[in-house]
């Protein structure tokens, strides 16, 4: 209980100075980006088109942003590539947010937006989603300091079905997270298809991860 009014409050600080160090400069190439080219790569196989949108799901400080941007350009000239993050205030121990740090990823990627909001205020259609390592129990939630009304994995995931045209990537941590997840799917009558154990030789952790496609059209 007192975890949880920490966060709340801290959450509510945070988001409301968005207190931050400016312009964050940190390392172009970074392994993660070569991990999410690879996975993309690796599962999913979209059709060249004029226009291509696709969605990032709690993306952090979009590090890997780099991966997803390569990877889906080469499908389409025009790419919109959003990112959404409930928590893009939180600050790192240099005093750079999320949001800071996201803005140095971004520079000079076309048709990319990084948008500090909860999912459920995105609209509209994408045509593809990625979604790595929704919080599917509580307890890294709460680890990751947000407050415990932000855990809705049903909400989170039937909303996320519903911006979906194509295909929709979602990568698990461990394999209890990832029977969570599948149950999820069964709940919501959400037609899936389950990729087992991921792995990419970009980068390797300690926790294995699994996959699972959601394909609408
Ligand atoms: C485990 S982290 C994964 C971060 C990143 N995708 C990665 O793979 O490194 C889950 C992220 O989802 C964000 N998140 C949780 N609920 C959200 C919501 N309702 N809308 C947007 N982002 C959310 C969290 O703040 C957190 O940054």
């Amino acid at each position: 209980m007192f975890d949880d009014l920490r966060n709340r409050f801290d959450f509510f600080i945070r988001s409301k100075t968005k207190f931050s160090r400016k312009n964050y400069k940190g390392e172009t190439e970074n392994p993660e980006s070569d991990y999410v080219y690879d996975i993309l790569s690796q599962f999913l196989k979209p059709k060249e088109r004029d226009f291509l949108r696709v969605l990032d799901i709690g993306s952090k400080n979009w590090a890997y942003v780099g991966g997803e941007y390569r990877f889906f350009r080469q499908f389409s000239p025009n790419l919109e590539l959003d990112g959404v993050e409930i928590d893009a205030y939180r600050l790192y121990s240099n005093l750079y947010s999320r949001y800071e740090t996201a803005k140095f990823y971004t520079k000079g990627l076309e048709g990319v937006n990084y948008y500090p909001d909860d999912l459920l205020n995105i609209s509209g259609e994408y045509d593809y989603i990625v979604w790595l390592l929704p919080f599917v129990t509580p307890y890294p939630l709460e680890r990751w300091g947000l407050p415990k009304k932000y855990f809705m994995p049903e909400k989170l995931l039937a909303h996320a079905y519903k911006l979906l045209k194509n295909d929709m990537l979602i990568v698990n941590q461990g394999e209890e997270e990832a029977e969570i997840q599948k149950a999820l799917f069964e709940k919501l009558e959400i037609p899936y298809k389950s990729l087992g154990i991921i792995s990419s030789e970009a980068l390797e952790f300690k926790n294995t991860r699994y996959g699972y496609i959601v394909k609408r059209g």
